[in-house]
């Protein structure tokens, strides 16, 4: 496997296709971004520079704050997986708390900030040997990826495995409130203008609603394999 190439993973939000994707990395040697965290750390420096108030972001002052924004990654060996910095500080236990997650749909759908973070993403790209996550990776970010998968799960499914997460953090919730939220975060991610989630028209789809994580591992590596012997 001397041939790197660029693996684009989209799908719907707890479809587990970050687990896969960052296991995959670790396996092939590659580099793993995980674009979710660059939108949730654009949103936590919205957060602590008080560009979101009232219920409101102050879209023009977030423009113009652009350009000292530094999101980058450093490999992490105790947890396997890579750690986001914002300008040169940890900030992978902040941009995983509520008050990001509140905010990060919006940061998300604001055309300033994909056109900022695709830019980068398609720099730290440049070299191949990259598996990248997200929603648009195999659409816009990456249309030319040799490898593009398309990840999802049942509704049912997904809450089940978000209400499992939770728990597990020991956060109450329902299960009810739980897929309400699934659903609710698949329409506003399928059907906002920018750049909606959808599945490119040749990324091969993965629903393991009813696979478990061995089995899943196997099929990627699979559809890996068939790639390498084409190039
Ligand atoms: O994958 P995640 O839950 O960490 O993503 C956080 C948010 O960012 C979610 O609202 C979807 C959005 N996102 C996006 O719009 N484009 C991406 N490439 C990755 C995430």
């Amino acid at each position: 496997m001397d041939k790197k190439i660029i693996i684009a993973i989209d799908g719907h939000s707890s479809s587990g296709k970050s687990t896969m994707a960052k296991d995959l990395a670790r396996e092939l040697g590659y580099v793993y971004i995980d674009t979710g965290a660059m939108y949730r750390a654009v949103t936590l420096y919205a957060l602590r520079h008080g560009f979101i108030k009232d219920g409101k972001i102050d879209e023009p002052a977030l423009e113009a704050a652009l350009p000292d924004i530094h999101i980058t990654f450093q490999f992490n060996a105790e947890t396997g997986r890579p750690d986001t910095y914002l300008n040169g500080e940890k900030v992978e236990r902040e941009i995983r708390g509520m008050e990001v997650a509140d905010w990060v749909s919006p940061i998300a759908a604001l055309g300033f900030v994909r056109r900022a973070l695709v830019g980068m993403q398609q720099e730290m790209g440049k070299e191949k040997g990259i598996v990248m996550d997200g929603r648009d990776i195999g659409t816009v970010v990456f249309p030319q990826a040799e490898l593009k998968l398309f990840v999802t799960a049942s509704p049912e499914v997904r809450a089940q495995r978000r209400l499992d997460e939770l728990q597990a953090k020991g956060e109450t919730a329902s299960y009810d409130e739980v897929l309400e939220n699934v659903k609710k975060r698949d329409y506003i991610d399928s059907t906002r203008a920018e750049s909606p989630l959808r599945k490119a028209d040749d990324a091969i789809v993965l629903d393991n609603s009813h696979m478990t994580i061995e089995e899943q591992k196997a099929w990627l590596r699979h559809q890996v394999q068939l790639i390498m012997n084409n190039e």
